[in-house]
């Protein structure tokens, strides 16, 4: 033994040396200099897809960035995009471990990690079979029907009484009680936590996500600082009561005399029983609950996000909102109603989307990957551990990829040769690859039949003495990019 350590001890520094001197043979991405143990931190600012874009510019669409102890790199145009999420998928189709996440995720439990183990196959299976496949989703037809049809009439009263709508509460109010009803089977009736706690806690959690929290970066320090600044005692009351909420409902569910078909909540719990029998636990209630929270955070906001900006941008562009809204009623006629079987006909409502998610994709910088095996990209090598994230809304205002970019003019995507579901890499709402969005039909399905509904029904005036400049298009930090002040209108009956 002894003569083995010793032989270790011996080769150790030289070992470390070839390993240096390796890396120094090769190329890391340029980067702005960064300052003696916060590296590159102080660059982040309040809304880092903005700062980063700016530093892209400056930098290359391949950027290095130090943040405390987490190498990062950013990249930030459709060909380095294509080489993360394609050519290289399989180095780095991981997602970084990081406090607010262990939290959200019941100690990493969720369907975001270790996307080669047998247990997040299984989970993604479930969740496309179950959730997500072009079957579930024909078949939410009567709940989206019935939701869609409450906000009409809601917006109805506002509208015969000339009042103010805020659609940005009212279409997070839908997303929520749609994604809850295909997910539990229910809507908030009876529940201590209402549709407004409810919606309040997911943005609370997706800010969380969205921000840098001191010990994602200096493990022991940091975590000391989040302690002192508040955060963990934050962390703590949002988890817990999202736990709480999918308590309730998993007990409703395990209710004898429960009526109703079966949902996505019944065919967790099934499969908990069912393994539980077995003696194979792979899924035991907290994976269901982590499941649930991946679920709800990702699905609801983005969907609502979506619709909120494109209905911001209709307003400030009235020669497209004159447009898409003669396109819908004329397809629809004395229908009544939009569904989901009318929305394909919708072309040019489908630009409008397109055009929305470049100017404001929901998730500007994607979610986090993490690199596990080396790989080079235009020259350069990244290494394993490294954090990468794709800078989306930089692409989508980018003057080299798209003509006068600051314009909302949806007839861009006339020509049909770029879709959004992950094919064309200079739009890309939905990512690409292994981690590509599992509910991008669900998604669409809900954006498109809303919004050709709001936009049926009713004319949309903005509030007295308000005009178009007014509008404020301000952005509010987060993983998920809401606008910064709701969107208030009046609503006119059609
Ligand atoms: C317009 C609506 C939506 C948009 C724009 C959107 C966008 C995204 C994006 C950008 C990602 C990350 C992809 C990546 O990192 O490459 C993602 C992941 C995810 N989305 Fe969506 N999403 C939407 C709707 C939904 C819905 C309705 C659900 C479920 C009900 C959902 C469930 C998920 C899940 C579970 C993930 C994590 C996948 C993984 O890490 O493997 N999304 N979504």
């Amino acid at each position: 033994m002894l003569p083995w350590l010793s032989l270790l001890l011996l080769f150790l520094p030289l070992l470390l040396i070839i390993a240096v001197k390796r890396r120094q043979g090769q190329l890391q991405p340029p980067g702005p200099p960064q300052l003696p143990v916060i590296g590159n931190l102080h660059h982040i600012g309040k809304l880092p897809h903005q700062t980063l874009w700016k530093l892209s510019q400056k930098y290359g669409p391949v950027m290095f960035l130090q943040l405390g102890r987490v190498p990062t790199v950013i990249v930030s145009s459709p060909e380095t995009a294509k080489q993360v999420l394609k050519v290289h998928d399989i180095h780095c189709c991981s997602r970084p471990l990081s406090e607010g996440t262990r939290k959200l995720s019941y100690d990493h439990l969720d369907v975001a990690f270790s996307p080669f183990d047998d247990y997040w196959k299984e989970v993604r299976k479930i969740c496309v079979q179950e959730l997500f496949s072009t079957q579930r989703v024909h078949s939410f037809q009567p709940i989206r029907d019935e939701v869609i049809q409450k906000l009409i009439d809601s917006i109805s009263e506002s509208a015969s009484t000339n009042s103010l709508v805020n659609l940005s509460q009212k279409l997070m109010s839908l997303t929520a009680s749609l994604t809850c009803k295909a997910s539990f089977g229910m809507s908030f009736q009876g529940s201590k936590i209402d549709n407004d706690r409810f919606q309040m806690l997911v943005h609370e959690a997706l800010q969380m996500l969205g921000s840098y929290s001191a010990s994602d970066f200096f493990p022991l320090v940091g975590w000391i600082f989040d302690w002192f600044t508040g955060l963990h005692r934050r962390r703590e009351k949002i988890v817990g009561d999202l736990d709480a909420f999918y308590e309730e409902m998993i007990d409703l569910h395990l209710q004898e005399n429960r009526q109703g078909d079966e949902d996505f909540v019944d065919v967790l719990l099934k499969l908990e029983r069912e393994q539980a029998a077995l003696g194979n636990a792979q899924i035991t209630r907290n994976h269901s609950k982590a499941i649930l929270m991946d679920i709800l955070l990702a699905g609801i906001d983005t969907s609502a996000i979506s619709m909120t900006w494109a209905m911001t941008e209709l307003v400030r562009n009235p020669r497209v909102m004159k447009k898409v809204q003669a396109e819908i009623r004329n397809q629809i006629g004395e229908n009544a109603r939009v569904r989901f079987e009318n929305v394909n006909e919708l072309k040019y409502l489908k630009m409008v989307i397109k055009e929305t998610w470049r100017l404001h994709p929901p998730s500007p910088l994607l979610i986090p990957r993490e690199v596990m095996s080396e790989f080079q990209i235009n020259g350069y090598t990244i290494y394993p551990k490294t954090r990468l994230q794709v800078n989306l809304w930089g692409m989508g205002r980018d003057p080299n990829v798209w003509k006068d970019p600051e314009e909302f003019l949806p007839e861009r995507f006339m020509d049909g040769s770029i879709d959004a579901k992950g094919q064309s890499f200079e739009l890309l709402p939905f990512g690409s690859g292994r981690r590509i969005c599992p509910g991008i039909l669900m998604g669409s399905v809900m954006v498109e039949t809303a919004l050709a509904n709001l936009l049926y029904h009713f004319d949309w005036k903005l509030p007295d003495g308000m005009a178009v400049q007014d509008i404020d298009i301000e952005e509010a930090p987060g993983l998920t990019v809401y606008k910064r002040t709701p969107l208030e209108l009046v609503p006119v009956r059609f």
